[in-house]
């Protein structure tokens, strides 16, 4: 394939990718022979139930990528309403230690599983594809729980709550 780059504001993109309205997931890695790593993303999506594979996406600088590529596994946890906090801390540069005071449990592995989420997902790496500035992971669902509470929303920059649409 021999296509032409477009050049892109990239602030501007990044508005037009974010009318996507997603929900906000932590995704974890790491065990007693690594250290623990958590990163906020919204970049996950479910790609297949047979076999159940599901997918995000890390930036390629992220000081987190180590530990992802040597452990290869990963847990998608996916956030309730009340955990905004959880969000902001893992996506927060400026926290040295993001699990302090975090409640989790070992699941699989060893890795951290956030408590109180509306879903986790307990993840085998299968393939790692690197896709522009990014690093693609792609992984099948081992475990998983889930619990029917309000799932925390994202778009357009902001942190939303979902509502039944009243259809005429
Ligand atoms: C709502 C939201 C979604 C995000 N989604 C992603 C994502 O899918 N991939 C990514 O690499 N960073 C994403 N980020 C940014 C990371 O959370 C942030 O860069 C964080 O510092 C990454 O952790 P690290 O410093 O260990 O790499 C997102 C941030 C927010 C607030």
């Amino acid at each position: 394939m021999n296509t032409k780059k477009p050049v892109f504001d990239p602030r501007d993109l990044r508005n037009a990718f974010g009318s996507f309205g997603t929900g906000v997931t932590v995704v974890t890695s790491g065990n007693a022979q690594t250290r623990l790593v958590g990163v906020t993303a919204n970049s996950f999506s479910s790609v297949s139930l047979d076999p159940p594979i599901v997918l995000w996406s890390l930036v390629k600088g992220s000081p987190s990528l180590d530990v992802f590529d040597q452990t290869e596994r990963f847990v998608i946890n996916i956030l309730s309403l009340d955990q905004v906090h959880l969000s902001k801390r893992f996506s927060s540069t400026a926290v040295t230690n993001k699990f302090e005071g975090v409640d989790y449990t070992p699941g699989l592995g060893g890795l951290p599983v956030l408590a109180d989420c509306v879903a986790t997902l307990e993840c085998k790496t299968t393939e790692r594809l690197v896709v522009g500035d990014h690093i693609l992971f792609l992984g099948l669902v081992e475990q998983y729980a889930y619990e029917r509470k309000p799932t925390l929303l994202f778009c357009q920059g902001s942190y939303l709550q979902g509502a039944e649409c009243s259809v005429a």
